[in-house]
């Protein structure tokens, strides 16, 4: 069977990242890493990817002069890719509608709570400063508005006594590195598709 092609967007640490490189090295794994694009060139991610023998692509946003210019620039390096799904993990650029629109059912997304809850930045001090007693991370399709796509896979974790954001985000990224793969490999086997 072919392997789902998948891009990776990444902007900084890439754990997610070398999550989903580390599942697709798998033998059975139905998807392939075929590109990693950072927009900031000294994102950690890219060592490991090289290290990992994935092409990477780096499109600095601080070289285009406009959120247009740059969107044309990644979808350019996207599409020479030919990418089936676009992997977005700790990508911290906003893109623009239009871009956003020609990427529906392509674009996914994890996120370190359990949406709708907690969108946005810094969420596992949210979870914290809202007293939850669980939060969790989330895949879902990338849709215009941010973190707000339709759901694919949540995984959950306890949010315990004394916990602080770091602790939280520790015991979070710990299900994201199992989460991610596991979403993708539905989306390839056709367990997963943006809802019509
Ligand atoms: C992860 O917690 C991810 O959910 C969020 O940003 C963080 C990125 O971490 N969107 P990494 O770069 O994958 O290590």
């Amino acid at each position: 069977m072919r392997k789902l092609r998948v891009a990776i967007l990444i902007s900084g640490r890439g754990s997610n990242m070398q999550a989903l490189i580390g599942a697709a090295q798998a033998a059975g794994y139905p998807a392939e890493i075929v590109l990693v694009i950072s927009n900031r060139p000294d994102a950690a991610g890219l060592a490991l990817a090289e290290k990992a023998g994935v092409p990477t692509r780096i499109v600095d946003h601080k070289a285009y002069p406009s959120r247009e210019e740059f969107d044309a620039a990644l979808e350019e390096a996207l599409v020479a890719a030919r990418p089936d799904v676009v992997a977005f993990a700790g990508f911290m650029r906003i893109l623009t509608t239009p871009f956003i629109e020609r990427l529906r059912g392509k674009a996914v997304n994890i996120h370190p709570s359990l949406l709708p809850l907690y969108k946005g930045l810094k969420p596992q001090q949210q979870a914290l400063d809202a007293g939850a007693t669980e939060s969790g991370c989330t895949v879902h399709w990338v849709t215009p508005g941010v973190d707000e796509g339709p759901i694919i896979a949540q995984a959950r974790v306890p949010v315990l006594p004394g916990d602080t954001a770091d602790t939280l985000a520790a015991r979070i990224l710990t299900e994201e590195h199992k989460l991610y793969p596991r979403a993708i490999a539905m989306i390839a086997r056709g367990e997963a598709s943006f809802p019509d």
